[in-house]
């Protein structure tokens, strides 16, 4: 990372700033309801990424048994390309390892290049095509995985 930033853990007081992230990010945002429900659930991760006193990336997923399913990663648009994404994915991938996962899962659009870049450069590998899997746009899904065994 070329600067800075912590690491904080999500919760309701960031809805108002992960909602700027979401909706620069993706055309099918979550809402804020979506948020709540992973902050209420035990099973969840949510952590966040400050800088200079601004949220400028949140991750978050959830354990099933001994699998980590990461739900969502963004990335705020000016702060893009900074390690940003990577170092808060290594940080919940710890987490997840601590909380006894061995396999990180997720599912990414087929277009989205950036983050099979990103996924790739991490350690993970396609499992899986699911065709047309997405909408708004349609679009492939992407079924990747790595180990967490060791990060
Ligand atoms: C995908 C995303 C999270 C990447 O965040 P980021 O903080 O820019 O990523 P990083 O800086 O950690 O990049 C790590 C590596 O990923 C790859 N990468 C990231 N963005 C890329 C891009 N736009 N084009 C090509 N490769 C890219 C590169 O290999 C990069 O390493 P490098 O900068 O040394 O070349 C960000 O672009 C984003 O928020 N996109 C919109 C939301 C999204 O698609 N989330 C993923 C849903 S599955």
């Amino acid at each position: 990372m070329t600067d800075g930033g912590r690491f904080v853990v999500l919760g309701p007081g960031h809805l108002q700033s992960l909602m700027a992230i979401e909706r620069c990010s993706f055309t099918s945002p979550w809402s804020e309801g979506d948020f709540l429900y992973f902050f209420a659930d035990g099973s969840s991760l949510c952590q966040g990424l400050v800088q200079s006193g601004e949220l400028v990336a949140y991750a978050l997923g959830y354990c099933e048994g001994q699998d980590f399913h990461l739900a969502s990663l963004a990335v705020e648009l000016e702060s893009r390309r900074r390690g940003y994404a990577s170092r808060l994915l290594q940080q919940l991938l710890l987490q997840a390892q601590r909380r006894g996962a061995d396999r990180c899962t997720l599912e990414v659009r087929a277009a989205n290049r950036a983050a099979l870049m990103l996924y790739d450069k991490t350690g993970f590998r396609s499992l899986e095509v699911r065709t047309a899997h997405y909408s708004g746009p349609r679009d492939d899904g992407i079924i990747m995985e790595r180990s967490i065994e060791i990060l």
